[in-house]
This record gives structure tokens, C-alpha cells and sequence, in this order.
């Protein structure tokens, strides 16, 4: 038995100021608004400037969430970042996050899960409140997936947008109904190549000939990640409600990763949710990776939609493969 409970204190979200809709992409490659809204459910999404990058969005999403919570910035003792497009391969944005906060000191390290990374990023920050190791964790998904976009690739250049979303993970108290109540992550390197950035790292470092042949972008097979992605989803799930002896009907909002309008809806057709529980954004800001969950929440709970005392499950899937499923009385 864990010595405390964790609960989430605050969320808060942040996107850049650019948006691109899908009749602006119609100019820039070979494709159709029809064809985006359609296949994907997108429409428009937010493109960092030049000069932008993860941590200053994070910084904006990590500020709103610790303002929106009771927490002083002073009692944040650990911060985790989920990204696959932080600032630099290192330090890690978190401690570049840590720097423009001024929490100089506490940990901070990056999680690296693709679009599971926020719910990974979670689920260690969980399992260090409920050991007693921290009491206030800030928890970030930030990616900047438009700086390594492959323009030549229609199937996968239109769904990538920025943005970064972040939570306050803190102890309960005992009078608190809030906490965090299951998670479970899961992976299969095996399937890793299916969604990947070839170089740039150790196995092969940036030259002329990676950068000329595209190889710092993202590659996706997006068919079999689609059918992947749906199982999976489905799968961790399941999993996660049995195991708590939870039915689906008793959660009150399921927050998938939005990477596909289809995907959602076959999620919950599967868990046999009506689509009206499920928070979909995915028309606004497109695939954000793992900041999907977190910006999609905030807004829900800013909005008045998610309350305190609802049941939530979040739920995620991205490159190594990975993904996971969280659940949680807010
Ligand atoms: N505009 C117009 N036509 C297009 C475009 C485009 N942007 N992209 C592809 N097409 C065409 C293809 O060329 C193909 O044409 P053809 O039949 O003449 O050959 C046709 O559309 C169908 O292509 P598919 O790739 O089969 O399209 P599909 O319906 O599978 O949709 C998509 C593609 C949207 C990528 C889908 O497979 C998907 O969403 N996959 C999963 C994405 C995901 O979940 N990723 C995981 C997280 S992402 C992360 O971690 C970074």
C-alpha cells in the first residue's frame, strides 16, 4: 500500500500565437481541406515561430498550472517533462524549464515516450507523491513536432501542431476525495521503426547526406500505427477499468491522445462510450504528441465541462511504441 495519495491540483496549457488551417496547407503542399477534415477530423493547428521552442512553451503551460493551483511556486519540488522535441538532446528541457522559473535546485528530467509522454511523465510523478519522495510535482507535455516535419511527406505534414500542456501533481489529504486512482504504461520496442527519427542520435549522427535525404523528420507508417493505436488504446484501457472495477459507463470523460478524430471514435465505440463523454480538440490544434492530453484537459476544466469529482481517463499512445491509460477522480 502507497503512504499517501496523489491528486491533480491544477492544469494549465499554452499554444503559439501562428495558426494554420487546412486551406493554408492546400497552398503549401499537394492536399485538400476535404481530404484533412475527413481522414483526420483536423482543421486548424498552432505552428511555433522560428525563434520559438519547447521550453518557452512549456514555461507559459507550467506557469498557468501552478497559478490555477494552491501551490506557491517556491513548493514545487520536482518537475518531469514529457517531449520528443525539447530545446536540445541535452540538458533536458525540464531543467531549461527549471531555470526560467527560478526553482533552482529541485530535480527536473525529460521523459522520452512520444505521445505518451505526458501519461509516463504521470505516472512517475504519482509513484513519487505516493512514496513521500516529493509533495508537488510539476508535470509537463510539451512537443514542437512542425521543427521536424518532413514537408515531402503529405500523409504525416498536415496532422503535427505545437503546443504544451502541464499538471500539479500533489499529495492528498485525507479529507481530499481528488486522487489519482490506476495507472499503467506499457511498450514494444520491437515495433519502434513504425514511427521514428532516424538520425540525429548515436546510431546515426547528422551529415550532409541525413539532412539532404529528410532524416531528421518524423517517418510513420500511419496505417499500421492507426490499427496499433486503436488496440492498444483499447487493451490498456480495459485493462486499467477491470483491474479497478470500474465499468466504462462510470467514468465520466475519457481524454484520449488526439492523433485522429477516427481513432477516438473507434475507441470509444469499442469501450462503448458515447462520443458526447469523450473531450475532443482535435479540430483546433491537431496532433500535438504529448501535449494532446494536457491541453485538452485544461480546457475542459476551464470551460466548465470536467468538475471536481468526476472520474476521468486519460489514455495515449505514441513512438517506441508506447502508451498507457490513467484514471483518476479529479
Ligand atoms: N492529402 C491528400 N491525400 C493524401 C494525404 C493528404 N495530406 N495523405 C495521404 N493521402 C492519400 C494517399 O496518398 C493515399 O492515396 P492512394 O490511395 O491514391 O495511394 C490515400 O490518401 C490514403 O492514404 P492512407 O495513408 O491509407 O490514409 P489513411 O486513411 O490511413 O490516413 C493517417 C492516414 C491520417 C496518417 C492515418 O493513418 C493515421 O491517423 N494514422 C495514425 C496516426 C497516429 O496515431 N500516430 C501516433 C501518434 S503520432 C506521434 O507519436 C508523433
Amino acid at each position: 500500500m502507497p503512504t499517501y495519495k496523489a491528486k491533480f491540483s491544477a492544469f494549465g496549457s499554452h499554444t503559439p500565437a501562428k495558426i494554420v488551417n487546412n486551406f493554408d496547407l492546400e497552398k503549401m503542399i499537394d492536399t485538400t481541406d476535404e481530404w484533412i477534415r475527413t481522414r483526420t477530423g483536423m482543421i486548424e493547428r498552432h505552428y511555433c515561430a522560428e525563434d520559438e521552442a519547447a521550453s518557452d512553451l512549456a514555461t507559459v503551460a507550467a506557469t498557468n498550472a501552478i497559478e490555477a493551483s494552491q501551490v506557491r511556486f517556491k513548493d514545487i519540488d520536482l518537475i518531469i517533462t514529457g517531449t520528443v522535441t525539447g530545446d536540445h538532446a541535452f540538458p533536458s528541457t525540464a531543467c531549461v524549464v527549471q531555470k526560467k522559473l527560478g526553482l533552482k535546485g529541485i530535480p527536473a528530467f525529460d521523459v522520452s515516450a512520444g505521445c505518451s509522454g505526458f501519461i509516463y511523465a504521470l505516472n512517475i510523478a504519482k509513484t513519487f507523491v505516493e512514496n513521500g519522495s516529493a509533495e508537488n510535482i510539476l508535470v509537463i507535455g510539451v512537443d514542437v513536432l512542425t521543427k521536424i516535419t518532413n514537408w515531402a511527406d503529405r500523409g504525416t505534414c498536415v496532422l503535427f501542431g505545437d503546443g504544451s500542456g502541464a499538471a500539479v501533481v500533489s499529495r492528498a489529504r485525507q479529507s481530499d476525495t481528488s486522487h489519482i486512482i490506476d495507472c499503467l504504461i506499457q511498450s514494444d520496442g520491437s515495433q519502434g521503426e513504425l514511427l521514428f527519427q532516424a538520425a540525429g542520435g548515436s546510431r546515426m549522427p547528422a551529415s550532409h547526406e541525413t539532412v539532404d535525404k529528410n532524416l531528421h523528420t518524423v517517418y510513420m507508417e500511419g496505417n499500421r500505427i492507426y490499427k496499433q493505436a486503436i488496440r492498444s488504446m483499447f487493451s490498456s484501457t480495459d485493462e486499467l477499468l477491470k483491474r479497478n472495477k470500474i465499468s466504462a459507463e462510470d467514468v465520466d470523460w475519457i481524454i484520449p491522445h488526439q492523433a485522429n478524430l477516427r481513432i477516438i471514435e473507434a475507441l470509444a465505440s469499442k469501450l462503448r462510450v458515447p462520443m458526447s463523454k469523450v473531450i475532443v480538440n482535435i479540430e483546433k490544434y491537431g496532433n500535438t504528441s504529448s501535449a494532446t492530453i494536457p491541453l485538452a484537459l485544461d480546457e475542459a476544466i476551464r470551460s466548465g465541462k470536467i468538475r471536481r469529482g468526476d472520474i476521468i481517463l486519460l489514455t495515449a499512445f505514441g513512438a517506441g511504441l508506447t502508451w498507457g491509460s490513467l484514471l483518476a477522480r479529479y
